[in-house]
């Protein structure tokens, strides 16, 4: 039977792959972000039942007036974030790390909890939410607390969400150069020391993280709940 799922930042990168992953089992989604222009492109491209919903997923508002505009949701994917000090200026002095903390927080923690809180109350029964976190949850700064944070988070949620048999997961990718979280890229050096960090000599693709995420949205996975999956090639391992 075909599911309404909710991907937010599903104009690019790893929300577009899982939206078009979604789209092909004939489900219907909706897909988040700032720029309606690139989610107007991917819809057009994608095809499918897909619709866009800008909005921008640090403001409660905006966000609310989103998740108005859907019914019950059975996924819901919160994807939307990145690395906000690639965008802020190099500024030293206290306000100018208040600044830079706040963005990294907002965008990949509070983002995550909005969209969360603000279709609480349309979640199907025994549906599912996976989160995008990060292996620099495991490498400190700004950006890793808050992906850091956002798996913490899952824990809590995972109790709240399990009475109504609602799973609730993280997908922490490693290194995957194929969106625009690098923006023109990384350096060639830098490029393959983050190869050689993997056990399996590369990078990953976007379509990877679409096959996790939709692997713990399905049947086979309602008993993984409150987790972190690294997708990284052995990167960081678990044990
Ligand atoms: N690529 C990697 O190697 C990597 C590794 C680990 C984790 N991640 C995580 O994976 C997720 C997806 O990133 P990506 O690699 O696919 O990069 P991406 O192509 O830059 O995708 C990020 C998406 O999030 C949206 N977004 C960002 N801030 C937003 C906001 N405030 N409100 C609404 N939408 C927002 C962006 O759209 P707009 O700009 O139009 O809003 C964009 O579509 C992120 O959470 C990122 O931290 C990526």
């Amino acid at each position: 039977m075909a599911r309404t799922v909710m991907v937010t930042g599903g104009g690019t990168g790893f929300g577009r792959a899982v939206a078009e992953r979604f789209a092909q089992d004939g489900d219907q989604v909706f897909i988040t972000g700032r720029r309606s222009a690139v989610l107007d492109e991917a819809c057009a491209a994608l095809g499918g039942d897909i619709h866009a919903l800008p909005c921008d997923g640090t403001d409660p508002a905006a966000v609310e007036h989103a998740a108005g505009q859907v019914g019950t949701v059975d996924v819901l994917v919160n994807n939307a974030g990145g690395n906000t000090d690639f965008a802020m200026p190099d500024e030293t002095g206290l306000k100018a790390t208040f600044d830079r903390w706040r963005a990294n927080l907002d965008a990949n923690l509070t983002s995550a909890v909005l969209m969360t809180e603000a279709l609480d109350g349309k979640l199907a029964s025994g549906g599912s939410v996976v989160h995008i976190g990060s292996i620099g949850a495991e490498q400190g700064g700004s950006y890793g607390a808050a992906k850091a944070a956002l798996a913490s988070w899952n824990v809590g949620l995972a109790k709240q969400f399990g009475e109504r048999r609602i799973t609730t997961n993280v997908v922490a990718p490693g290194y995957f150069p194929g969106t625009d979280f690098f923006g023109d890229g990384l350096p060639g050096k830098v490029h393959e020391h983050l190869i050689s960090l993997t056990a399996l000599g590369r990078h990953g693709e976007p379509d990877e993280i679409a096959g996790a995420v939709h692997f713990l949205a399905s049947p086979q996975a309602r008993f993984i709940t409150g987790q972190v999956l690294g997708v990284n090639g052995g990167a960081h391992a678990t044990r």
